[in-house]
């Protein structure tokens, strides 16, 4: 799953993982909860990710590969937010390799860059449970709230105006060339994520179910 920052890779992961019944594995989530457990990963990567940048691929490439590596991987899984430039994809290949499956199906949700920073203004996600909310377009039925779990909900230090900056720029540097790669190989897909949430889901749904 690529797309830019607020694109709706996590909300869309989490439709697909229930959809699908398979695992959803989230970089940036997987480094937030190594941040909040200040593990020596988490205490490498919180200034990094604060600032916006984007992590080491020698920190990333091996959680994705200890993850990948779990029995509940073995019918599928969906990758948000990795891989996020050229390395990584190579990376990710040899894993894919190894464990006998073909190439991933790269899906990329496009969005109207104007639409971002209220996305991201206005985003909660629950500590708990990981749902993603937004104050302003998908509000939690209590304000504060998560609907699942009643944990209270948490904003992200990377959605600071200057870390959004950030962000932006690194998806055109690093992730762009990787996106003109998958195109080139003919496994990109695309959707437009400036529709309606639901529609957004729907339209993925029927990209997976033909591929
Ligand atoms: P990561 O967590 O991957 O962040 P990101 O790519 O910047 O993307 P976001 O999570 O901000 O947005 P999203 O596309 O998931 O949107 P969401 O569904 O939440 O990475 C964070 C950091 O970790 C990186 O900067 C880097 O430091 C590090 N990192 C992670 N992976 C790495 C890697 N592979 N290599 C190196 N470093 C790595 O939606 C956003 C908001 O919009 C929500 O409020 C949601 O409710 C709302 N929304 C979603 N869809 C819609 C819609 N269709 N209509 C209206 N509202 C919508
Ligand atoms: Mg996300």
């Amino acid at each position: 799953m690529l797309g830019l920052p607020g694109a709706g890779k996590g909300t869309q992961a989490r439709a697909v993982s229930e959809e699908f019944d398979i695992p959803e594995i989230s970089t940036g989530s997987m480094l937030r909860d190594a941040v909040k457990w200040q593990t020596a990963l988490g205490v490498a990567a919180q200034p990094i990710m604060e600032s916006g940048r984007l992590v080491p691929d020698s920190l990333v490439c091996g959680l994705v590969e200890e993850r990948i590596g779990r029995t509940d991987c073995d019918r599928g899984f969906i990758l948000d937010g990795f891989p996020r430039n050229l390395e990584q994809a190579a990376f990710l290949r040899r894993l894919l390799r190894a464990k006998g499956c073909g190439m991933a199906l790269a899906l990329l949700i496009r969005v109207d860059p104007g639409l971002l920073l209220k996305r991201l203004a206005g985003r909660q996600v629950c500590p708990l449970c990981g749902s993603i909310y937004n104050v302003y377009l998908n509000p939690p039925l209590r304000a504060g709230f998560c609907d699942r779990d009643g944990s209270a909900l948490t904003q992200r230090p990377d959605d600071s105006e200057e870390a959004v900056c950030k962000r932006l720029k690194e998806f055109e540097a690093q992730t762009q060339p990787l996106i003109d790669y998958y195109r080139g190989v003919g496994v990109l897909r695309e959707v437009d994520g400036s529709a309606e949430a639901a529609e957004v889901t729907r339209e993925i749904f029927r990209i997976l179910r033909q591929s």
